[in-house]
């Protein structure tokens, strides 16, 4: 059923977007809108996320079908924390919900699950679910499915520059010696490379705390959907705004 839908998505994909043109390698996306896309139908704000779960998979799928590399996900920050319990819980629940339902079918696809964030904070089914769907999936050489759970952006650098000042004064070095490229080695997306494109739902236009550092060169793409609505031709549409953009890194 997997492999037929997933088929019949490639198909067209592929038939819409310009072959001579780059496909973005890395794909960030914080998936806003959940709340008010329950609020206009008089759901609770827990039936937005749930919805945006199924996003999740579809999602996943356009993504490997057209052969992006990463697709971060932005799923839970660490500000979120501040929200009532029951929408807490119910995040932290979804993960689980997730994974059970959705790894057999990640691994068929040869899909790599990756969570970045502070992990040691989760509970501890959540805790239990991430570990088990990184090692579950840890054999898979695709697409790397990264998600963003209990991440946020500024503690990230901070944590990286006192884990590489820690390395450098192991070398005897001194703080002059620190370097982009070190710095980017204790980030947690170190080994995934920058996203090339960021893509943020709902109408929102601010970072929130995403990715500070390596969002640096990004190409952002923003919508008024929210995201349980965001569908493959709003996928497309942002691969394909993508793909006319000049990326020029300050050259010329
Ligand atoms: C922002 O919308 C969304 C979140 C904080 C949660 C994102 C989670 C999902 C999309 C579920 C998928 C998760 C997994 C692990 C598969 P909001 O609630 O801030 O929306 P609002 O701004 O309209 O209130």
């Amino acid at each position: 059923m997997f492999k037929k839908l997933f088929r019949q998505d490639e198909n067209i994909l592929n038939s819409e977007l310009a072959e001579d043109l780059p496909i973005p390698r890395h794909v960030a996306i914080i998936m806003d809108g959940n709340g008010r896309w329950a609020k206009k139908r008089f759901l609770p704000r827990i039936a937005g996320h749930k919805e945006g779960m199924d996003v999740v998979k579809r999602v996943t799928r356009y993504a490997n079908a057209i052969g992006i590399d990463v697709l971060t996900l932005y799923a839970f920050s660490t500000e979120n924390w501040k929200r009532p319990t029951d929408e807490v819980d119910f995040l932290m629940k979804l993960p689980v919900e997730f994974f059970d339902s959705f790894v057999p079918e990640l691994i068929e696809e040869n899909v790599r699950v990756n969570v970045m964030g502070y992990r040691e904070n989760l509970p501890d089914h959540t805790m239990r679910a991430v570990e088990k769907a990184i090692a579950d999936t840890a054999h898979c050489t695709g697409l790397t499915l990264n998600f963003a759970l209990n991440y946020g952006g500024r503690s990230e650098i901070i944590t990286a520059a006192k884990e590489a000042m820690k390395e450098l004064a192991r070398e005897g070095k001194s703080s002059e010696d620190l370097t982009e490229e070190l710095l980017n080695d204790h980030l947690m997306s170190s080994g995934l490379g920058d996203p090339d494109l960021l893509i943020r739902t709902s109408g929102e236009l601010r970072l929130s705390n995403f990715m500070l550092w390596q969002l640096a060169y990004s190409e952002f793409y923003f919508t008024e959907t929210h995201w349980p609505d965001f569908s493959k031709e709003d996928f497309l549409q942002a691969i394909i705004e993508y793909q006319n953009r000049s990326r020029r890194f300050g050259g010329l």
